[in-house]
Parts: C-alpha cells; structure tokens; sequence
C-alpha cells in the first residue's frame, strides 16, 4: 500500500527560519502597530515582502514614522486611523483598510490591546467592558471580517498577540487577564471555525517591554525568574510571528515568546 500524502523525507527545504520574502504578494492589517511591539511586527512584515495597513488609534506622529521607515527600506505602508473600543469602528476597519491598500486583506495581526490595573473587586463594569471590547472583541469582528471579505480560493492568517497570564491567569491586571483568557479561548476556536481557508495562531508573550504609560503596580519579571536568565526582545516576538505565518501545518498554536515562563 502507497500512502501518498506522506513525503518524503529529503523534499525540505528544512531551514529554521522562512526563505527571505516569503510574504510577498500578500497584505497584513497590524493594529495598534505606531510603535513598540506592533511597529516591530509592522517592520518585519514588510521586510519578508507584505504590503502593511497600519493601524493606530492616537499615535499618529509614530504611525507616521513607523511608515516611513517601512517605506525607507523598500516596503509599502498605509494608515488607518479608529477606536477599537467602538464596535462599528471595527466592523467598518478591515474594509477600510483593503480601500487603502486596493487590496484583500489576508494577514490580520490583532495586537492592539490596552492594560489596566486592577483586582477584581476594584474592577468597574465601564473598566471589564472597555477590555474586552479592545482586548477580545474587536479581535473577533475583525477576523471575521477579514474572512468573510477573503475572495474564494484564497487562504488568510490571524495571528493574536496574547500573554501568558492567558494560560495561568493570576489576579492582577484583571479584567486585561480576563480578556486575554478569551482571547486564548477565541484562537483555538476560531481556528477550527475558520479552516481550511483560514489559519489563526497566537504569541502568548512574557515581559517584553513594561507599559508605554508608566509602571503603575506593573512590576517587570526579575530576571532570575525567567528560566533562560534572559529578557526575551521585540524582535524575537517577530521571529515566532513569521514562524507561525510560515508553516502551513499550524493552526490553532499558542506560541510562547516568554524564556520558559509558562512552565513555572
Ligand atoms: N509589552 C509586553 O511586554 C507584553 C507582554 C504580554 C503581552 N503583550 C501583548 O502584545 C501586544 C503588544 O504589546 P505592547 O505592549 O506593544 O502594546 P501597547 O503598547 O500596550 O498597545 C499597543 C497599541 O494598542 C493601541 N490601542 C489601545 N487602545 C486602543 C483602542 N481603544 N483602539 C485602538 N487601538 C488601541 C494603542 O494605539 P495608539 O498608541 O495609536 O493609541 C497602542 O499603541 C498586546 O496585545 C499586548 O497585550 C505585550
């Protein structure tokens, strides 16, 4: 008996990383992605070769700089502008964004995202809200839009950008735990809803970089509790993002960037 879907084994290549400009010919929608973390995804997505759309809510001098150093290296950039907070902003943005970019989205990068403080019992129902509206919500009308909107017989990847508080929620930062924990759940659900068209995986980051508006209660992991005895970099959160983007066989994939953190 033959079982032709297994290859063989010396079809490769097997190189630990894609080939350089693997993306290209396709368009990703980056939320959130002025700077920090978002900028960094934007930058690599255009250096393997994607058209980029964006987005920012306030930051836009940085979305404006971010664009013009895609630009300055060869690639393409365009910017959209909208509160995630609003549902209607959020139906309307992956739309929006294929009019900017006079072309389908096929990669959605969901990592906007915001990060109050807070237990439980100092949780309002206005704070629970507005973190599942960015956190959670938005993810899931844009994946669906961007899936509905995907012309027949192409193929599309989300990527969400999660913590690993998703896989052992404690209870600080609580209502962005919470909504974090939904998003985990929303990944591995919508990787089966969305298949075979669709492939939806998540980064479930550790402390990359400490909030953009100060530290508040944020306390950034001492470096001692990280089994690798080293902080994981913004750049290294790109190299599983393209990881991801690059291998076909994975779906549903909670991705940890974070020195071994989610073993503890
Ligand atoms: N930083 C870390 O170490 C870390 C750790 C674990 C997980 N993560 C996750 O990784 C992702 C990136 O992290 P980060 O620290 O770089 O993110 P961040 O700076 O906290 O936020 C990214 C962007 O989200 C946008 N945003 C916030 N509220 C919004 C709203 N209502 N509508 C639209 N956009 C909104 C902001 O855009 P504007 O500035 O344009 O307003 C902000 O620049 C996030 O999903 C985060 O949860 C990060």
């Amino acid at each position: 008996m033959t079982i032709d879907h297994i290859r063989p084994a010396d079809e490769g290549p097997y190189r630990p990383g894609p080939e350089r400009g693997f993306l290209a010919g396709r368009t990703a929608l980056v939320t959130g992605g002025a700077k920090r973390i978002g900028r960094a995804l934007a930058l690599a997505l255009a250096g393997e070769g994607a058209a980029v759309v964006l987005h920012y809510r306030g930051s836009e001098a940085d979305a404006r700089e971010t664009a013009a150093a895609i630009e300055d290296r060869g690639g393409v950039c365009l910017l959209v502008a909208g509160d995630l907070a609003d549902a209607e902003v959020a139906e309307e943005l992956v739309a929006v964004a294929e009019t900017a970019a006079g072309a389908s989205i096929d990669i959605l990068v969901n990592n906007a995202s915001i990060f109050g403080p807070g237990e439980a019992l100092d949780t309002s129902t206005g704070t629970w809200d507005l973190h599942h509206a960015v956190n959670l919500r938005a993810p899931f009308i844009l994946a669906r839009e961007m899936a509905r909107r995907l012309p027949a017989g192409r193929t599309g990847d989300v990527i969400n950008l999660n913590d690993i508080r998703a896989l052992k929620p404690g209870s600080d930062h609580f209502p962005y735990t919470i909504s974090k924990v939904g998003l985990h759940g929303l990944t591995r659900s919508l990787a089966l809803a969305l298949a075979p068209h669709v492939r939806v995986n998540e980064l479930l980051l550790g402390s990359i970089l400490p909030p953009d508006s100060g530290y508040g209660d944020y306390v950034h992991t001492p470096v001692q509790e990280i089994p690798t005895r080293r902080f994981d970099t913004p750049v290294e959160v790109c190299r599983g993002m393209l990881a991801l983007l690059a291998n076909p066989a994975m779906t549903g994939q909670s991705l940890c960037i974070d020195g071994g953190r989610h073993l503890l």
